[in-house]
This record gives structure tokens, C-alpha cells and sequence, in this order.
């Protein structure tokens, strides 16, 4: 077993979940699956902070108790109740029956409905309040939708460290702890897929959340999330993004999003990218059936352009497109343009669905629909369409 050191005692103790590849229900990918990320400071009060998956206790406590007895923990700190987060919940209840519990009062109610059990001894905190445990004082920030309503982040001002649960996290199942023990470009993949598929719908909360916490002028040389790896040497860096994302912002890149029933809505997206490319504008083609949902988001969540592409299949766009639109609905995005296109057989409701359900995410350019098969003129169409497009993301 080894002993993670984040700091001089401060102590990464949670699971790794080598084999997890569907997170969150089915539709997130986790193809360098996911840690769940616990911590432990010894100082005159051991403190833990967050437990792990149901089913990763076993691992958790080993990891504890390689560092310290279970009798010493003291305090016990819940920064989210998200079953990956809070499933050793009953567990450490169990073990460490003196120990007294701080969360947000959400967090308690939330625990009690999840769980059906409440420590002897539990504190609500939320922000301003704080916590002394010897050389260290704990301070609680309030973080509701970051991931949900109960979370918080717990800054420890001694080490400079922001335990911050989801927020800066990664699915990136690893034996390394810092940032720069992995590859630099794998890593923020996976920092940007994460904010795409859990965070995204939150960025006008987190855009202020973050800009009040910038305001604090908190000294901050360490985030350690609870899923992943701790930021260390590019701390400044995933702020950045945080902010970048997190303000809607976006590049001149298009993404192409199709699904084809016979090939026609597919000639036609091969067309417009065509278009795009001769305006020297990144693009990339996406057939949803055949990708994977999560790397289509994150591709999406810094793009400008979007394009949807649907055959119409019973007075409706086919049905793997229509749920990831649902998904991109929620995001409130600003700022994108967007068209709709797609072949049809004798009424193409699909298009102007497309543009129903994501009307208030992106605007919409007019849409393109051929009957059948599309011919060389109509190609050609597709091929314009592309090009005034990428034109239209450039002025
Ligand atoms: Fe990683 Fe919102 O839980």
C-alpha cells in the first residue's frame, strides 16, 4: 500500500474504481475510470474529509488506518452528499461514533433521506463559519450546484490547499497524485469532459462562485478535488479554464452532430463540412451512434458552431440525436450558432424539432432538408451552406 502525501500530514485515502466506464447512470463515459477521493490531516484533531463509492470501503479504511487510528479521527467533513462521495457514509457512522460531522444543513437532510442514519454529533456549517483542529483552522465555503444544492468546498489556509469534491475534478483512475505525474493533454481532456457532462447546466452559478472566491484572494497552491488528480503545478491554469468555461466562452470550431437512417443525412454532413473546411475553420464530424456521447460534449462545450443533423423518422428526429439534444438543451449555453439538416421522405419534422428544442441555447441559421436521397445540386447546397456558416462564426 502506498501512502499518498499531499502535504506534511495531509493524506490522500480514498478508492481508485479501476473498471468503471459508465458514471453517473449510462450516458457518461469514464474510459480512464474514476477515483473517489478522500483526505486525512493529523494535526492535534485528525480530520477526514468525504468518503467514498459504496463498495470502495474496504480500500478507504485500509488507507485511513495505514495513517492513523480510527479512534483519533475527530472530526469527519461531508463536502457532498452524491452517493459516489458519501456511500461510506453509514460505514465511518459506524466506526467513528464520537467523531462530530460537519456539512451544510442540506447535506444532513440529504444524508438522512439517502441513508436513514445521523451521527450522534452533527454540526451545519456554510460560509464564514470555520473550524480549528490545532495548527490548522478549516474554513467551509458554500458551493450549492457545484455540484449539487449541499455542496461545499473546505479551504485550509496552514496548507493552501481548497478541498473542492467535484468542482476541478477528473475521471482519471490512477496510482499518481499530482497533475504532473500524468500526461498534461490527457488531463485536461478529462478536466473538460467532466465540466461538459456534470457541471456545464451550473456555469452561471460557478462563473459567480468562483469570481466571489477569487475576491477572498485566498492563497491557493494546492486543489485537491475528489475525483482525480490534485492540482499542484497548474492550479492557475484549470482556474482558467474554470472561468472560461464557466463565462460561455467559445472558439471558432464546429462541431458536426448527425444521425442517418440510410446514408442521405450523413452525405449531406460530409458535404457542409466540406464547406466549413474550405474556410479554414477546425471542425469535427460526429455521427452519434457511433461516438461516444461524453467526448461529443466536451468537444461542444467551447465550440461556437453547432450543427444537428437528422433523418426523420415518424414525424421525428431518430431517436439517439433527440437524447443528446435533451442533454445539450440543459447546458444554457450562450453565445452558439447553429443549423439544422437532414434528409426526409415526405414531411421532415425533424428539422424544426432540432430547432424547438435547443431555440433558447443556440441561435438558429436556416435549416436545409432534401427529400430522399440529395443530388448533386443539392450537395452542392450543403456544401454552400457549410461554407456561409463558418463565414458567419468568423465576422
Ligand atoms: Fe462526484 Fe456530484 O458527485
Amino acid at each position: 500500500m502506498v501512502t499518498k502525501i499531499i502535504k506534511d500530514n495531509v493524506f490522500a485515502v480514498g478508492a481508485v474504481d479501476w473498471n468503471e466506464r459508465r458514471f453517473h447512470g449510462y450516458s457518461y463515459v469514464t474510459k480512464r475510470g474514476v477515483t473517489y477521493n478522500s483526505y486525512l490531516i493529523v494535526d492535534d484533531q485528525t480530520t477526514l474529509l468525504d468518503t467514498v463509492r459504496v463498495g470502495f470501503e474496504k480500500e478507504w479504511i485500509e488507507n485511513i488506518t495505514n495513517i492513523s487510528e480510527l479512534s483519533k479521527i475527530k472530526n469527519i467533513i461531508i463536502n457532498h452528499i452524491e452517493p459516489d462521495h458519501s456511500g461510506g457514509f453509514p460505514e465511518i457512522v459506524k466506526l467513528c461514533p464520537n467523531a462530530v460531522f460537519y456539512g451544510t444543513e442540506k447535506a444532513k437532510a440529504g444524508l438522512f433521506k439517502y441513508y436513514g442514519v445521523l451521527p450522534k454529533n452533527w454540526i451545519s456549517v456554510k460560509f464564514g463559519q470555520n473550524l480549528n483542529i490545532g495548527k490548522r483552522t478549516l474554513e467551509f465555503i458554500d458551493v450549492p450546484m457545484i455540484h449539487w444544492p449541499d455542496s461545499m468546498f473546505t479551504y485550509c489556509a496552514y496548507d493552501k490547499i481548497l478541498f473542492s469534491n467535484d468542482g476541478f475534478g477528473q475521471h482519471y483512475a490512477t496510482n499518481k497524485t499530482f497533475d504532473d505525474e500524468v500526461c498534461f493533454g490527457d488531463l485536461m481532456d478529462e478536466v473538460q469532459k467532466y465540466y461538459a457532462n456534470i457541471l456545464w447546466p451550473f456555469s452561471s452559478i460557478i462563473k459567480a462562485k468562483l469570481e466571489a472566491i477569487i475576491k477572498l484572494k485566498l492563497p491557493i497552491e494546492i486543489i485537491a478535488p475528489s475525483h482525480g488528480l490534485v492540482w499542484k503545478k497548474y492550479v492557475n491554469e484549470v482556474i482558467e479554464k474554470y472561468l472560461y468555461w464557466s463565462n460561455s466562452s467559445c472558439q471558432n470550431k464546429i462541431a458536426i452532430v448527425y444521425e442517418t437512417m440510410w446514408n442521405s443525412t450523413e452525405k449531406m454532413a460530409r458535404k457542409i463540412l466540406e464547406g466549413i473546411i474550405s474556410e479554414n475553420l477546425e471542425a469535427k464530424l460526429f455521427d452519434v451512434t457511433k461516438n461516444d456521447r461524453t467526448d461529443i460534449a466536451a468537444y461542444m462545450l467551447d465550440a461556437k458552431g453547432w450543427v444537428f443533423g437528422s433523418s426523420t423518422h415518424d414525424s421525428e428526429m431518430l431517436s439517439v440525436i433527440a437524447g443528446f439534444l435533451y442533454f445539450l438543451k440543459d447546458s444554457k449555453a450562450k453565445g452558439r450558432k447553429a443549423f439544422a439538416f437532414g434528409s426526409y421522405g415526405w414531411s421532415g419534422e425533424a428539422i424544426k424539432n432540432i430547432e424547438n428544442i435547443l431555440s433558447k441555447t443556440a441561435e438558429f441559421l436556416p435549416s436545409l432538408k432534401f427529400v430522399y436521397n440529395p443530388s448533386e445540386a443539392e450537395l452542392q447546397e450543403c456544401f454552400n451552406a457549410g461554407k456561409n456558416f463558418a463565414k458567419k462564426l468568423k465576422e
